[in-house]
C-alpha cells in the first residue's frame, strides 16, 4: 500500500538541516514503510503552492556535510492566514501524505500547531536553529556550528584589535536567546557579555572595561545578544561614546553565522533527530518534536517547546565567572 510522508525545512536555515533531511528520507524508506517522501520546497510556503519533489534515495547523497537546506526555506506569511492553512492541508490531503516532518524553530512549530487543527496527518518537529532556545532539545541542530562560526571570526578579530589596542563590540544571533552570546562569550575569552536575559546598562559595561584597564589591558572583545534586532549594537556603541567612553568597533556577525559545513556535532544531532521523527511517526505519534534531553531521545509536544522554559537554563556558572576570566 502507498504511505506517503514529507519533510520540510522552515524559517531560518540551520547547519546539519540537510543532514535531518538526509536521515529522514533514508530511514523513512528504509524497509519499505513509507513508499515516498517528498521533499516540501521553501518550508510552509512549499505547501500552499503545491511545491512537492520526491526525494529518492540518491537525492539525498553527498549533503550530509553542506549547510544550508537543499529544500530551501522560506518564512511564510502566506501560512498566517486560514486560507493559506487551508491550502496547505488540502495539498497535503491531495498528494495521499499521511505524516510531515517539519524542521525549523519555533515560528515553524507554532506553523506547524495551527495546521494540526485542520489536518488529520501526523506532524512531527525536529528543531533547526541557531539560536538554541527551544524546550525539549538540550541542543538544536546548528547551534554548535554557529558558535564554531562565530569564534572563528572572533578570533580574527582579537589580532586586529591587539595590533591596535582597540576594544570591539561584536554582536551575534540568538534572537531573544543568550545561549549563543553566553557560549562564544566564554570560548572566546570575551572581557564582557551582554545577555537579552539581563538587564545590563552601559555603565556596567563601561566598569568592567575599566576594571580590564585597570589591570593593564589595552584591548577587548565585548560580545552582545542581538535582543531580536540586527544591529542594536550600535545603539550601545553611541550610548558609550555618549557618555564619555572611548570609542569602540563594532562587527554584527549576522548570517555569516547561519552559514557552513556543520560540525560533527550537529551532523550526528540532526541525523539521530532525523531518524528520530521516523520512528515517532511509524509509533503513531503526533503534535510532538523530537529531541534529546540528558542523553535521551524525547518526543515532547510542540506547544511546550516555546512555552516551557528549557531545563538547561542559561548557565549561571559561566555567567558568574566570566568577570574573574576577563580581568
Ligand atoms: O532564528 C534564527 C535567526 O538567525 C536569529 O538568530 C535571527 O534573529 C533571525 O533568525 C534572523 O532572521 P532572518 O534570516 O529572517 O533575517
Amino acid at each position: 500500500m502507498e504511505k506517503s510522508i514529507a519533510v520540510l525545512t522552515s524559517g531560518g536555515d540551520a547547519p546539519g538541516m540537510n543532514a535531518a533531511i538526509r536521515a529522514v528520507v533514508r530511514v523513512g524508506l528504509a524497509e519499505g514503510f513509507f513508499t515516498t517522501v517528498y521533499g516540501v520546497m521553501r518550508g510552509l510556503e512549499g505547501l500552499i503552492n503545491d511545491d512537492f519533489v520526491p526525494l529518492t534515495l540518491r537525492s539525498v547523497s553527498n549533503i550530509i556535510q553542506r549547510g544550508g537546506t537543499i529544500i530551501r526555506t522560506a518564512r511564510s506569511e502566506a501560512f498566517m492566514t486560514p486560507e493559506g492553512r487551508q491550502k496547505a492541508a488540502d495539498n497535503l490531503v491531495k498528494r495521499g501524505v499521511t505524516g510531515l516532518v517539519g524542521i525549523g524553530g519555533d515560528g515553524t512549530f507554532h506553523g506547524l500547531v495551527e495546521l494540526g487543527k485542520i489536518w488529520s496527518g501526523q506532524i512531527i518537529g525536529v528543531p533547526g536553529t541557531i539560536d538554541n532556545d527551544l524546550y525539549g532539545s538540550d541542543l538544536t541542530i546548528g547551534f554548535e556550528t554557529a558558535v564554531n562560526t562565530a569564534l572563528d571570526a572572533i578570533d580574527r578579530l582579537r589580532d586586529t584589535a591587539d595590533s591596535h589596542d582597540r576594544f570591539f563590540l561584536v554582536e551575534v544571533m540568538g534572537r531573544w536567546a543568550g545561549y549563543l552570546a553566553l557560549q562564544v562569550a566564554i570560548a572566546g575569552g570575551a572581557e564582557h557579555v551582554i545577555l537579552p536575559e539581563f538587564d545590563s546598562g552601559v555603565e556596567e559595561i563601561a566598569r568592567s572595561l575599566e576594571a580590564g584597564r585597570a589591570q593593564g589591558k589595552q584591548s577587548g572583545i565585548v560580545i552582545v545578544s542581538e535582543r531580536g534586532k540586527e544591529g542594536a549594537v550600535y545603539e550601545i556603541a553611541q550610548a558609550l561614546e555618549k557618555s564619555g567612553h572611548c570609542k569602540y568597533r563594532v562587527t554584527v556577525l549576522g548570517h555569516i553565522q547561519r552559514g557552513g559545513s556543520p560540525c560533527s556535532r550537529d551532523r550526528v544531532l540532526a541525523t539521530k533527530l532525523g531518524a528520530y521523527s521516523i520512528k515517532a511517526l511509524r509509533d503513531g505519534m503526533t503534535g510532538v518534536m523530537a529531541g534529546e534531553m540528558s542523553g535521551k531521545l524525547v518526543c515532547v509536544p510542540l506547544e511546550e517547546t516555546w512555552t516551557r522554559k528549557k531545563d538547561k537554563p542559561l548557565d549561571d556558572f559561566l555567567i558568574q565567572i566570566l568577570p574573574a576570566l576577563a580581568r
